[in-house]
């Protein structure tokens, strides 16, 4: 057996640039392309005291002849400018955002892994008006920067079994948050995560309010058995994941019988005795839970292992976002 190459942890090495735009005087900069370095901002910024800030996350690859391709940046862009409205920031232009990020992929095109490693690209918009006055004022001014990170096999030790805290509790945002990709919800759900992880030697907390299933801190819910896929239906109380929407589709191409609605944690449990169960998003793709704890009580997820289903409708999205597979959808952009 060959050992793994020791790869620096998901997000933590940036390539050289970041594309750059700002947004004054009611529009917005030409972008530009600058070498990555520390940001000249006002300590009274805005976005410092009133969290005004959202961002976005997605993936290109390198395919075996070289080319890269992106993945539904449009939905993505599309999200970002849905966050930006929900948060009374200046939305970025579409168009804009898309250049600026192609043209930081085409910068940063020596740096990005073979499969199944990619480029994460990253996002990120916040206010930088200098008022420390404005807890009920928007900002009008600020900065949208995208910056670029590769990242290797999200399972290079192999795919583990998740352990997941059913929490009927807590919530993961604000009930009209959950749409929004802020970095306020994620702030929100990790005091929980942290507990539920020293407590219950969990991986996540799936949040549960009032025992209705939602989402993890990060990720999307699926339940999954022969023929049938079941997630919750979109509303504002949690991140409509590009990834759960590429699953649908998959699903319903494949076959399956999908269902969006409301379930609660005991037809959840009753599922997992026979089904499979599994976290959906950009850095994961599909990752199976083994087992769900609630109340003190461990429900082992089928056999307790990542399921046979669940390790399909994985590899049929991996295999399209690589080139293996048609892009039936036109999901994928070369750059
Ligand atoms: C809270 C939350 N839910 C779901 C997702 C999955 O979204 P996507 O599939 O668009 O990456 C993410 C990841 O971005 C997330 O942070």
């Amino acid at each position: 057996m060959t050992s793994q190459p020791q790869r620096p942890a998901f997000g933590t090495v940036l390539t050289s640039h970041m594309a750059v735009a700002t947004y004054k005087d009611g529009h917005w900069s030409r972008s530009e392309l600058n070498p990555v370095a520390p940001l000249n901002l006002s300590p009274a910024a805005h976005v410092l005291h009133y969290s005004s800030t959202c961002f976005e996350g997605f993936k290109a690859f390198r395919r075996k002849d070289g080319s890269i391709h992106v993945f539904r940046m449009d939905r993505h862009i599309q999200r970002m400018r849905q966050s930006a409205r929900q948060l009374v920031l200046p939305e970025p232009d579409a168009q804009q955002l898309a250049e600026m990020v192609r043209g930081l992929i085409d910068k940063s095109r020596d740096a990005v892994p073979e499969a199944p490693g990619a480029l994460y690209l990253r996002p990120i918009l916040f206010g930088t008006s200098a008022n420390i006055g404005a807890a009920a004022t928007p900002t009008t001014e600020a900065m949208l920067i995208v910056l670029a990170s590769p990242v290797w096999d999200y399972f290079a030790g192999g795919m583990k079994p998740l352990r997941i805290l059913v929490d009927d509790v807590n919530t993961r945002s604000a009930a009209q948050m959950g749409m929004v990709k802020t970095g306020g919800n994620y702030a929100a759900a990790l005091g929980p995560t942290l507990s539920a992880r020293a407590k219950h030697q969990v991986d996540q907390v799936l949040f549960c309010p009032g025992g209705e299933v939602q989402e993890t801190g990060a990720a999307n819910f699926f339940l999954i058995r022969q023929g049938e896929l079941l997630t919750r239906s979109l509303d504002a109380t949690f991140l409509h994941g590009v990834t759960r929407d590429s699953l649908l589709t998959l699903g319903r191409d494949m076959g399956y019988s999908v269902s969006e609605r409301v379930f609660n944690v005991q037809e959840m449990l009753e599922w997992a005795r026979t089904g499979e169960a599994a976290l959906s998003g950009t850095a994961a793709v599909l990752a199976g839970v083994g087992t769900l704890i609630h109340r003190g009580t461990e429900y082992p997820v089928g056999n307790g292992d990542v399921g046979p289903l669940t390790r399909a409708l994985r590899a049929q999205l991996v295999a399209i976002q690589q080139g293996d597979a048609p892009d039936r959808h036109g999901w994928l952009e070369q750059i």
